[in-house]
């Protein structure tokens, strides 16, 4: 599997199977990737001809005192897991490549609304920074389709906005969340809890099972259930951040007796670990 670090070279590699009408779909990452990324490569390869994976750890969507000097970095590996999972090719841009004027002056891409709610008001700024990235490697790459996991949904809403706002002919595809054997969602961050918080971050799916299962009973309001939500958490040794359940078109409270799709959301941490995860209320 070739590996670019440069978009020019990577669009020139591309040219012949475009000419040829072949469909491209990118899959974006921050790399040291696990099975749930690889499953996004096995979606994409269902939508499209070529599959081009990137890997670039984002500098402008860390917040300060958030992990970008720590972020875990395995080029090698992730190659090399990449090819295995039938990926046609790889880009890794140098930040310089990403911003030529550097990260501070950079124009950015900003989705009002869902920017500022949950995962970014603890976040901030974390939304605008994912926004820009994604634009810049729509712009370098510019895939037919582009391939996100339902495990940060809130990211998902954000790029599917800012496709629609912005008028990118891309389709955007999201992929169901892939979980450890006790339902922990996949992530790089799980490599930071020790054995015991691991186990005990199963509670996090029960938790968003349990709301569902109540929103599905009717007989309790929304905020009884994400009060016990929250206790549930704390009783198992993490902090939550937010326990909540929300329309899962655009993340607003819903009113009572709103007939529209919900979702559960949960983000909580363990020590200095924080998770998150969801569950679609229909599922
Ligand atoms: P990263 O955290 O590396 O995730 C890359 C993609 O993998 C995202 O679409 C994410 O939702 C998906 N993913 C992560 N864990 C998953 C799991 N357990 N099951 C299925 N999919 C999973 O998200 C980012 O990088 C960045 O914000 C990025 C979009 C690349 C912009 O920098």
């Amino acid at each position: 599997m070739p590996v670019f670090a440069s978009a020019r070279d990577l669009r020139t590699h591309l040219a012949a199977p475009r000419r040829h009408g072949q469909r491209v779909a990118l899959v974006p990452t921050m790399g040291n990737l696990h099975a749930g990324h690889y499953s996004l490569v096995k979606i994409a390869r269902e939508h499209a001809d070529v599959v081009v994976a990137s890997v670039f750890v984002n500098p402008t969507q860390f917040g300060p005192g958030e992990d970008f000097a720590r972020y875990p970095r395995t080029p090698d590996a992730d190659a090399a897991g990449l090819a295995a999972a039938g990926c046609d090719a790889l880009f890794m841009p140098t930040v310089d490549e990403m911003y030529p004027g550097g990260t501070g002056e950079t124009v950015r891409v900003s989705v009002p609304g869902l920017r500022d709610v949950l995962e970014g008001a603890v976040r901030p700024g974390h939304f605008d920074g994912v926004a820009t990235v994604v634009a810049k490697l729509f712009n370098l790459v510019q895939p037919d389709a582009a391939v996100f996991g339902r495990k940060d949904y809130q990211q998902l809403l954000v790029i599917r906005r800012m496709t629609r706002d912005l008028a990118y002919p891309i389709e955007i595809i999201d992929a169901p969340t892939l979980r450890e054997s006790n339902g922990l969602a996949m992530s790089s961050r799980n490599q930071y809890l020790d054995a015991d918080q691991r186990e005990r971050a199963a509670v996090i799916h029960v938790t968003l099972q349990r709301m569902r299962d109540a929103v599905r009973r009717g007989t309790e309001n929304l905020a009884a259930i994400e009060a016990r939500a929250n206790l549930d958490l704390e009783d198992a040794g993490f902090r939550p951040d937010y326990a909540v359940v929300r329309r899962a078109d655009d993340l607003g409270v819903p009113a009572d007796g709103d007939l529209v799709p919900l979702i559960a959301l949960i983000a909580a941490r363990a020590g200095s670990t924080r998770l998150i995860d969801n569950l679609l209320l229909a599922e």
